[in-house]
């Protein structure tokens, strides 16, 4: 069973602690959002999930942090100055603003790929605002989706020479930071360098909870190869090594699906993109709008490194990047030969890995009492805690005192909590909604036999373990589930 639909999430995440609406004391901002004491942990159980497969458990994948604001030249030359940008229109009617590229009748009958003047079809009549209806709309006009800001306490806010970004993708500071990794860490391609962090997108039509928002947080990796190696097939063999990672984190293959991005639809950089689709809108009539993009697979071609280097020059001998002071090229000792490294890069979000890590998660059981629980049966490495330690008596000071030694002599080898505040049914309710694997029940035979119950949050099982044998116990079934390996997925 997968969540109905987003809105059981919003809601399950803001009752219990995952997630919250931002800014809520002032009325909220549209489409920003707060990870709560679970949200944050489950974030964090992603990221070192995927650090841990693409770093540690490979041998070829190095990790770096770059800034988030970097030299505006690195966007002029990346392309996103010129390009990075979405048409926009506003309503004469209803005045709202909005993506004209996804408006009703943008696009001519032949669909997007046909050659058409989307001027001429607004003016036309022939494009309806998505609020009222109306085909009383402006011109569309382009608008670039880079977060502005201004260096320095004296700049001018209109200053060119203090203008900077908010970084709208992690992948440039892989891409600078090219030869200081290669080199350092004395890397020989194929190698990859992968990054975790905040980019931020002034989108226009953000929405459906954590699934597009203004502010987010990427997992890049590019992996450089040769020119001359089987680039499309690489990409297929990133995908499919994404697809086990994407089912070992517990993500059912049912919900995931493959779009190969029509040529007409890629990015300036690209030359094959294979998007990675989940589906976020089970709730849909129509299969065909169920699904979004968990995450993207690109091939960038040499273009990236090549744009920011100080060598290549245009066809009349001009170099095309006066402002480097750098040729990013490689020299390869077996071939004896200097060239731009090519890029295979997977691109993924993680708060929509997140969302969908929840909805897949989501399971519904009923009591012996008729009453209808909440499960989040998240992948035990996911899970924001790990074990709950409830005393079954919360009034007997040995039961309390066994428990909390308990809690705390299990909080170095994995994230327990102890709970006391409440009934034991609502104890164990509470823990099966947030996800937590095993709860440990202390009683009074406790006392006696030194042993506690250990009960199973996807069958609701019960077993006796000793306390001595607890924390072995408890790490021996938390073992992550295996991901794929590059052996194991070619
Ligand atoms: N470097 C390539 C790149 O950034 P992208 O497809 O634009 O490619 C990669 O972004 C991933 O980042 C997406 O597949 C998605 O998971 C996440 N992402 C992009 N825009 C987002 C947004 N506005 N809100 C949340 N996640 C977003």
């Amino acid at each position: 069973m997968t969540a109905p639909n987003i809105d059981t999430i919003v809601s399950l995440a803001k009752r219990r602690g995952f997630v919250f609406p931002s800014s809520e004391v002032y009325g909220g901002l549209g489409s920003a959002w707060d990870y709560g004491p679970l949200g944050v942990e489950l974030c964090n159980n992603v990221k070192q999930a995927w650090w841990r497969w693409l770093v540690y458990e490979r041998d070829d994948i190095e990790g770096i942090d770059s800034s988030i604001i970097l030299n505006r030249l690195v966007w002029q030359y990346s392309g996103h100055e010129a390009t990075f940008h979405d048409p926009l229109v506003d309503c004469r009617e209803c005045k709202s603003r909005m993506r004209a590229d996804k408006l009703e009748g943008y696009f001519p009958e032949e669909g997007p790929h046909a050659a058409f003047d989307a001027n001429a079809r607004i003016r036309a009549g022939l494009v309806k605002c998505s609020e009222c209806g109306s085909t009383n709309l402006t011109d569309e006009r382009f608008f670039n989706m880079m977060f502005r800001t201004t260096l320095g306490a004296a700049a001018a806010e209109d200053d060119p020479a203090a203008l900077a970004y908010l970084r709208p993708e992690t992948a440039q500071g892989i891409f600078i930071n090219f030869l200081n990794v290669q080199t350092t860490m004395r890397r020989k391609i194929p190698f990859g360098i992968a990054q975790i962090g905040k980019s931020f997108r002034n989108e226009i039509t953000p929405g459906n909870f954590i699934l597009r928002t203004r502010e987010f947080e990427q997992m890049e990796m590019e992996y450089f190869v040769k020119p001359d190696a089987e680039h499309f097939k690489l990409v297929d063999e990133w995908v499919a090594l994404y697809l086990e990672w994407f089912k070992g984190l517990g993500i059912d293959t049912a919900n995931l699906q493959l779009k190969e991005v029509p040529a007409e639809e890629l990015a300036h950089y690209s030359k094959r993109t294979v998007d990675i689709m989940y589906r976020y809108f089970p709730e849909r009539a129509e299969e065909e709008r169920q699904w979004e993009e968990l995450m993207g697979i690109a091939y960038r071609t040499d273009f990236d490194l090549r744009s920011h280097s100080s060598k290549p020059t245009d066809a009349e001998g001009k170099r095309v990047n006066p402002d480097s002071t750098e040729d990013l090229s490689y020299f390869d000792e077996s071939m004896k030969q200097r060239f731009y490294p090519h890029v295979i890069e997977p691109a993924a979000g993680v708060n929509r890995t997140v969302l969908a890590v929840l909805m897949d998660a989501y399971s519904e059981r009923t009591n012996d009492k008729g009453e209808t629980r909440v499960i989040l049966k998240l992948s035990p490495q996911l899970a924001p805690i790990k074990a709950a330690i409830l005393p079954l008596a919360k009034n007997k000071p040995e039961i309390v005192g066994m428990a909390k030694a308990i809690k705390r002599s299990l909080q170095p080898v994995l994230r327990a909590v102890y709970d006391d505040t409440g009934g034991i049914g609502k104890l164990y309710a509470r823990q099966d909604e947030i996800g937590t694997p095993f709860c440990i029940t202390v009683d009074h035979q406790s006392l006696e036999d030194e042993a506690v119950t250990v009960r199973d949050r996807d069958t609701w099982e019960q077993e006796r373990v000793k306390v001595s044998d607890l924390a072995e116990h408890l790490q021996k079934r938390l073992k992550p589930f295996p991901v794929a390996t590059p052996e194991t997925a070619s």
